[in-house]
């Protein structure tokens, strides 16, 4: 079975209730017991972790080396800042899917900048909560 380690940044606890107008209504919860849905379609295990942490989602990565086949992960607002999550996205060695809720390339400039995307197989951003269903429909295809 084809292990996902689905991994939310910070403020992403907050969805439902933060920003509704970009976010979307649906709140943490919800997004992950429909990743959990889909993933039983689709033949995948799933650990998901949110952390508002920059050094925690780093050792989150870091051990997702000994686990995971593929990594999902929407970095919120440390895509456009951290240097660290991308050598650690790097360094591990696994397909790795950046996801964001909004579209950050029609936001302001300061969000059109990411510095995980020149390290992962690809980005899906701007599809609201799908663009998770879709990161995982994308996951299930990836070669090991
Ligand atoms: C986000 C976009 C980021 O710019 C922002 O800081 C977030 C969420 C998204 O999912 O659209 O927190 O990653």
């Amino acid at each position: 079975m084809k292990k996902v380690l689905v991994i939310h940044g910070p403020n992403l606890n907050l969805l439902g209730q933060r920003e509704p107008d970009v976010y979307g209504n649906t709140n943490l919860n919800k997004i992950n017991n429909n990743l959990e849905e889909k993933a039983k379609q689709l033949g995948i295990e799933l650990k998901i972790v949110q952390s508002n942490h920059e050094g925690e989602i780093i050792t989150t990565i870091q051990q997702a080396m000994n686990w995971a086949d593929c990594l999902i992960i929407n970095p919120a607002a440390y895509t456009h800042t951290s240097v660290a999550i991308r050598d650690a996205v790097s360094s591990i060695n696994i397909p790795t899917i950046e996801v964001h809720l909004s579209n950050i390339y029609k936001r302001e400039d300061f969000r059109q900048k990411s510095f995980i995307a020149p390290v992962a197989v690809g980005q899906i951003a701007g599809f609201g909560e799908m663009s998770y269903y879709l990161a995982l429909e994308a996951a299930a295809q990836l070669k090991k």
